[in-house]
């Protein structure tokens, strides 16, 4: 039986005393549903909040991550944020979500090495994969999404991988409000990267891993997707940043 994950991806919004608000606003109701064991809660705010959110919600059964981080321990990159500094602070670190891929230039490679790094350091890695509008369009949702889980589990082992969350956020539902459809994510989800995974490892290890859902995740749309039997929660952009609908996406999680 695996556990759903529901992750809240605040992207670039929120200052740090907005951050301490929405947290305020939520973390009763949240620890409470998470101390079910039946949903695993995770708050992603910018790198300057972790702090803050992390003290907010210490000893509460609600988890924190990240949103990127760089894959070398330390060194002379001015901006980046290593693992290291995460693992004091958080449990998961976000890795390849699309914004990264197609605004910083991320690429299969250097997710693949920030998946490693991470693991490697004891954060939880949520991948992202998912395709575009013109490959979905052209019928390459399979091949593109298979290919990206191929190269981001790459000289990966078999126990590792089991602790990794794959996130399905098809590029073309972020942040516009047309989700997929239940059935399509579901389809994706279990066909292409169970697929992929049971291609590399085995079909155990193919349905142990968790896998989410995400883009234009809502209060009222949740429970289509994790009706789903191959969809283990999601991955929440805007609707993260309202506590009543990230509540309610919680609950959604638990019944
Ligand atoms: P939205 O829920 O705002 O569509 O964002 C999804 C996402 O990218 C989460 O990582």
């Amino acid at each position: 039986m695996r556990t759903p994950i529901v992750a809240g991806n605040w992207k670039m919004h929120k200052t740090i005393a907005e951050a301490r608000e929405l947290v305020n606003a939520m973390k009763n109701d949240l620890a409470q549903l998470a101390a079910t064991g039946k949903v695993e809660i995770v708050l992603c705010p910018p790198f300057v909040s972790i702090p803050q959110v992390a003290e907010l919600v210490k000893g509460m059964p609600i988890k924190v991550g990240a949103q990127n981080m760089h894959w070398e321990a330390k060194g002379a990159f001015t901006g980046e944020v290593s693992p290291t500094m995460l693992n004091e602070i958080c449990d998961y670190v976000i890795i390849g979500h699309s914004e990264r891929r197609q605004y910083f230039a991320e690429t299969d490679e250097s997710v693949n090495q920030k998946v490693k790094a991470a693991l490697a350091h004891h954060l939880k890695p949520i991948v992202c994969v998912g395709e575009n509008l013109t490959q979905n369009e052209a019928g390459q949702t399979q091949v593109v999404v298979s290919a990206q889980v191929h190269a981001a589990f790459k000289n990966i082992s078999r126990d590792d991988a089991r602790g990794i969350v794959v996130a399905y956020e098809p590029i073309w539902a972020i942040g516009t409000g047309k989700a997929a459809s239940g059935a399509g994510a579901n389809s994706v989800i279990g066909l292409t990267i169970r697929g992929a995974l049971a291609e590399m490892y085995d079909e155990g290890t193919a349905q142990t891993i968790r896998v989410q859902y995400g883009g234009s995740a809502n209060a009222k749309n949740v429970a289509e997707f994790f009706a789903q039997p191959d969809i283990d929660g999601a991955l929440v952009g805007g609707a993260s940043l309202v506590a009543a609908d990230f509540i309610t996406i919680c609950k959604t999680a638990v019944k």
